[in-house]
């Protein structure tokens, strides 16, 4: 009886430090946000992050394009974001809703049109292109463009960490997607069966590579998020592995 109510006293206090948790991620910031890509979403795959079918990787059509300023060279890649549209600055938002997505794409700056007519994604500005089904859950179509409130929230995902490899012997490029928690990936290693543990350093958006030469062995990757936490995927690669094979890791960030 004692025991189960110090693990009843364990649960509660886990449960109260994940919500304070929950509660301090909530700050908001404005923004504005457009949409692009067709309403069934078809333009927002094979963004800048690499993730080539939004499906496949288990994003959809909740993703987000994200200006020079958030999207900090790729870095921003897989981190989920709460928006809402501020319906004390316009009357275009759907009241009530809000919508989670990933950063999936790079909105490009343009530098030939003012930061407040079509400029939207230069710098300094905070500015989403979200995808149009996603926009559509916030704010009216007609609209075009909405002020928005956003906070950097935790991804939810289902299943584990999945790693894709392409590249070629001696250049070993992973592509890393479906990470939950904080879901921006900040640092990677990778050890082959026969070898000790390299980092690896970004290619380009979510591709990661090295020069290891790897084919043949199993593989295992460290996975650390820009929250400083960190996952271990042991012989996630069995080491029969082919280029372009994609691997689902047991764990993934919560
Ligand atoms: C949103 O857009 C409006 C109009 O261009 C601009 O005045 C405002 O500063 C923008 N907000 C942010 C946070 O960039
Ligand atoms: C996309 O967001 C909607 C609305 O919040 C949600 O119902 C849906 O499950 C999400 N889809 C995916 C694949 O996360």
């Amino acid at each position: 009886m004692e025991k189960v109510a110090i693990l009843l006293a364990l649960f509660l206090g886990l449960c109260v430090s994940q919500l304070r948790g929950s509660a301090a991620q909530q700050y908001w910031t404005p923004a504005n946000a457009t949409f692009y890509g067709g309403s069934d979403a078809s333009g927002t795959m094979n963004g800048a992050c690499g993730y080539d079918n939004l499906y496949n990787d288990g994003y959809a059509t909740n993703s987000t394009a994200l200006s020079t300023t958030l999207w900090g060279d790729g870095k921003s890649c897989g981190a989920c974001y709460a928006i809402t549209c501020d319906t004390s600055r316009t009357k275009d938002c759907k009241p009530g809703t809000s919508i989670t997505v990933t950063a999936t794409n790079f909105c490009p700056q343009d530098y030939s049109k003012p930061n407040d007519a079509g400029g939207w994604c230069n710098p300094p500005r905070q500015h989403f292109d979200m995808s149009e089904p996603a926009w559509e859950t916030i704010a009216q179509y007609r609209a075009g463009i909405v002020p928005v409130n956003y906070a950097k929230t935790t991804c939810r995902r289902t299943g584990g960490i999945r790693f894709t490899i392409t590249g070629h012997d001696y250049f070993d490029n992973v592509l890393i997607t479906n990470v939950g928690g904080s879901g921006a990936v900040s640092a990677v290693s990778v050890k082959g069966s026969a070898t000790s543990w390299t980092t690896m350093s970004r290619n380009w958006g979510a591709n990661w590579q090295n020069g290891a030469y790897l084919t043949g062995q199993s593989l295992s990757f460290k996975v650390q998020t820009d929250d400083g936490k960190s996952i271990q995927a042991d012989n996630v690669v069995p080491a029969y592995w082919k280029y372009g094979d994609t691997y689902e890791s047991y764990n993934n960030f919560y």
